[in-house]
Formats: structure tokens, C-alpha cells, sequence
């Protein structure tokens, strides 16, 4: 049985958070700051992800992420569910993110509701000391997203 929960970002699996996230000193640099998220199936944890609370009822999705065989069966939907749940709860107003310019993740983010507000040229470029190939493409541009809760 599935379950949702959250938790103190800093007991999240690091493993999981390097899935959405390769260089592990940005991971780092929001454990602190975070509201972790869980989703937990038969007691095991496979998906996590992190919030972090910014100015003015706005916070930031930095991760989320699915246990690599356990992706695309449903479970990262129903995780990105519970977090925004969870934000409005809270009273979050917008929760924004950053993404790559293509692949299943903007479908994913763009089916919650998430728009596409900014392209934010080379910052995979500038921000990650190696280059992040996926699906044989190069990661140059970020896209910023937002909801509105
Ligand atoms: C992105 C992620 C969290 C989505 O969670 P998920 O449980 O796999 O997603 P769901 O099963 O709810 O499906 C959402 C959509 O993504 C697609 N999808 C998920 N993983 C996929 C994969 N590896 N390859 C192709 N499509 C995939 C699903 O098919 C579905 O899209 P569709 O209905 O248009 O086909 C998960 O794939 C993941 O952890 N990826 C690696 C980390 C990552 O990229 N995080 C986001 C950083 S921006």
C-alpha cells in the first residue's frame, strides 16, 4: 500500500535525491532548508521530494524523484499530488520549479497544472560542473515553471 508523509528533508535517501538531482553540493544545499516529502510503498521508501519555502507565500520544488524501476507506474503523479496538497495546506500561494527544455518530466509537471514562465538560457551549463546528457541531448537550458495553489 502506498503512503504519502512528510518528513525532515535531511532523512531523505541521497541516492534518490541524485536521481532528479546529479551534483550532490546543490543537493546539500537545500537538505537544511527543506520540507521533505515522502512516499512510501509496503514500508519501503521510493519516491521523495523537497520544498523550499521562499518570501511571500512562495516556495520551490528542488526535487523530486522515483526509484528508477518503480518509475512511470504512477507514483511520482500521485507524490507530486501529495506536495501540492501539502503547500496550499501550509499556505503556499505559488509553487514554482526549474526543469529541462524537454522529456517525460514537463509533460509530467505540465499535467499537475505547472506553466512554463521563463527559459533561463545555459544555466545547466553555468550551475553544474558536468554535462547532463539525456536521451543522447545535452541539458543547456532551464525552463522555470509555476502553479499557482
Ligand atoms: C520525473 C519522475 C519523478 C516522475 O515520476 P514517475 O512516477 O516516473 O511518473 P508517473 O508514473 O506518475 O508518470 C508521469 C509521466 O512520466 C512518464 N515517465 C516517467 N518516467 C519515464 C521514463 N523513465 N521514460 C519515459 N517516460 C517516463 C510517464 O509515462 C508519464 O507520462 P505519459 O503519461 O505522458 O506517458 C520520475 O520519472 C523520476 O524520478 N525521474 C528521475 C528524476 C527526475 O528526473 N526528477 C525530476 C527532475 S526535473
Amino acid at each position: 500500500m502506498l503512503q504519502l508523509r512528510s518528513c525532515p528533508a535531511t532523512e531523505l535517501s541521497i541516492d534518490l535525491l541524485l536521481e532528479a538531482d546529479p551534483d550532490i553540493r546543490q543537493v546539500e544545499r537545500y537538505l537544511n532548508a527543506g520540507l521533505g516529502f515522502a512516499a512510501e510503498l509496503d514500508g519501503k521508501v521510493v519516491g521523495v521530494a523537497v520544498v523550499v519555502l521562499g518570501e511571500g507565500g512562495e516556495a520551490e520544488l528542488m526535487n523530486i524523484a522515483i526509484e528508477p524501476a518503480r518509475q512511470a507506474t504512477g507514483l511520482g503523479s500521485q507524490l507530486l499530488a501529495y506536495v501540492i496538497e501539502q503547500a496550499r495546506a501550509q499556505g503556499i500561494r505559488q509553487l514554482g520549479l526549474g526543469t529541462g527544455t524537454f522529456g517525460h518530466q514537463l509533460r509530467f509537471y505540465q499535467r499537475q497544472g505547472f506553466r512554463v514562465v521563463a527559459v533561463e538560457r545555459d544555466h545547466f551549463l553555468t550551475h553544474y560542473p558536468e554535462p547532463i546528457f539525456e536521451d543522447g541531448i545535452q541539458h543547456k537550458d532551464r525552463l522555470w515553471l509555476e502553479l499557482t495553489l
